[in-house]
């Protein structure tokens, strides 16, 4: 038995630990929210934040999260995670909106760490984070509201 955090609820996961975190997030906990694209770390859908930092939870084993704390785009309510939801729905960011959740919990990894990003370091940050629909740019707008910046 793991024993984690997930959005502030104490969980435990009965997986082999070298199940994929992603596995055990939709399929027991069932938060749909974090989607699968690639599983092998190429695209983002994935991201959850573990004690804080964005990551790839198809490529994280639900044994490596023992103990550690876990949120997912359902449980995202820091301040800068709000701004974010706030300026996705004022920019209308989605388009088909697979790869939005994965897209919001990197940005709210970035802005955590750099509350007044540059262009250079939304670009950089976001890299990782594929968009089949290729709003990218409203992304990138969305991320310069939500900090506070000029519109890019
Ligand atoms: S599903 Fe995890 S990065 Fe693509
Ligand atoms: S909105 Fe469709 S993949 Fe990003």
């Amino acid at each position: 038995m793991i024993e984690f955090e997930v959005n502030g609820q104490a969980v435990t996961s009965e997986s082999e630990a070298d199940t994929p975190l992603l596995w055990v997030i939709r399929d027991e906990l069932k938060l749909k929210g974090t989607k699968f694209g690639c599983g092998i770390a190429m695209c983002g859908a994935c991201t959850v934040h573990i004690d804080g930092v964005a990551t790839r939870s198809c490529v994280t084993n639900v044994g490596t999260v023992a103990g550690k704390s876990i949120t997912t785009i359902e449980g995202l309510d820091s301040a800068e995670g709000n701004a974010l939801k706030q300026a996705w729905v004022a920019e209308q960011v989605p388009q088909c909106g697979y790869c939005q959740s994965g897209q919001i919990m990197q940005a709210a990894g970035l802005l955590a760490n750099t509350p007044s990003p540059t262009d250079q370091q939304i670009t950089d940050a976001m890299n990782g984070n594929l968009c089949r629909c290729m709003s990218y740019t409203r992304i990138h707008k969305a991320i310069k509201t939500a900090a506070g910046g000029e519109e890019a």
